[in-house]
């Protein structure tokens, strides 16, 4: 027997059959629709992938700085300035690879084993798999549908003593936007209570009400007893378009992010150079950005209503990003058992809910409107049609 840790023991991602058994289907030729995926269909801006061919043949592209590449840092403060008018310093950011790089550096800077954080469920599940792997407790909190998926102070104040909290807004797989007054209160909580708070911004720029601003926008009018970190990720891949490229960022005060650049020296060395020169780029392509956001706009509404006529109605807000979250407990078959019979008979891929909440999960589904309007309105008339002839 392989001696492996426990710790690296972490819960697989179940999408991964679903995406599996997808290709498979399409390698015998039958039509997928494809609503599992968690990425934008477009590729990174056209200005951004024009600014790296120009380097490709010039610039040596060696390693850059742990904390990132000066120009690209600066450009996220201004970044900063401009969406949110939200001073920041250049020492207070870190460029990671990826958000999920940051998400690994800070919980490193930040906790040691043994010491509780919660995590949201349902949730992003790299939050309590990473925490896991460092050995640090992750403290589950269910949201649900009566408080529109928000955390509330008083499910957090029973989890107390704690050392961490970790939300994202808006959410993966809910789509929920914590408005400014309760992230204020969150924040104001948190410092009280002297617990960190790691706010997940990733889908910020895709929302579809008031945009909300940034956690780092609200230090100021959030007073708390304590000085405990409050720390803002980011990063390429979902607003800027830019998964496959792994690039993110940390903002935070210094320092915390002088912590987290020591650690990048030596666990990353840097975050890849040629992509920080393409998300540099991206910052310049704004136009291209917005109009893949008015097409999820355009998406969300397919997808709502075409949901909503199948029977599918019981959906939580999906203020933000592109996924819907689906209760569909009252058709009785279990999230994965139906995923796998909605991939088998009519086609269309979906993520079964256990990915995101380990305990509830099973009567979720998620659905992604990441794609394109024709492949979201076929899938919801199949899925009308199952809904009418085989529940
Ligand atoms: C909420 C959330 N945070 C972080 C990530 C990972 O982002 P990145 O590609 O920047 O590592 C994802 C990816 O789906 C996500 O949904």
């Amino acid at each position: 027997m392989v001696q492996l840790s426990d710790r690296s023991d972490v819960p697989p991602f179940y999408v991964m059959e679903v995406m599996r058994e997808a290709e498979r289907l399409e390698s015998e030729g039958r039509d997928i629709l494809h609503l599992e995926v968690g990425q934008p269909s477009t590729a990174a801006p056209a200005g951004a992938l024009e600014a790296v061919e120009g380097l490709l043949g010039t610039d040596r592209l060696g390693y850059t700085g742990a904390a990132g590449l000066p120009a690209l840092r600066k450009r996220i403060t201004q970044w900063y300035q401009w969406r949110y008018e939200t001073d920041i310093d250049v020492d207070q950011v870190v460029v990671t690879t990826g958000a999920s790089g940051s998400f690994v550096l800070s919980f490193l800077a930040l906790f040691d084993p043994g010491q509780r954080v919660v995590v949201l469920e349902p949730g992003y599940p790299c939050y309590r798999n990473d925490l896991a792997a460092l050995g640090v407790s992750a403290v589950p909190v269910a949201l649900s549908a009566d408080n529109d998926y928000r955390p509330s102070l008083s499910d957090l104040e029973s989890c107390l003593p704690l050392d961490g909290l970790v939300v994202a807004s808006p959410s993966n797989p809910t789509g929920t936007v914590i408005p400014e007054d309760q992230m204020r209160n969150l924040i104001s909580w948190c410092r009280g209570n002297n617990v960190t708070l790691i706010v997940d911004e990733i889908y910020h720029g895709i929302t579809f009400g008031d945009a909300p601003p940034t956690a780092l926008g609200l230090l100021d009018q959030s007073p708390g007893e304590t000085d405990a970190p409050v720390v803002v990720i980011n990063s390429f891949s979902k607003y800027f378009s830019m998964t496959g490229w792994r690039v993110g960022w940390v903002a935070t005060q210094p320092a915390v992010a002088a912590r987290i650049e020591r650690l990048s020296q030596s666990l990353t060395i840097a975050p890849p150079t040629v992509s920080q020169h393409c998300a540099l780029a991206a910052f310049d392509c704004i136009d291209e950005l917005e109009a893949n956001v008015a097409r999820y706009r355009d998406n969300r509404r397919i997808l709502l209503e075409g949901l909503a006529s199948a029977g599918l109605d019981k959906t939580a807000p999906a203020d933000g990003a592109f996924y819907v979250w689906c209760d569909v407990s009252l058709l009785g078959h279990g999230s994965q058992h139906l995923a796998a019979r909605w991939l088998d008979e009519i086609g269309v891929a979906t993520t079964p809910g256990i990915d995101f909440d380990q305990r509830r999960g099973s009567d979720f589904i998620r659905f992604s409107y990441a794609g394109g309007a024709d492949e979201l309105e076929r899938a919801c008339q199949a899925l009308a049609h199952w809904m009418n002839t085989s529940t």
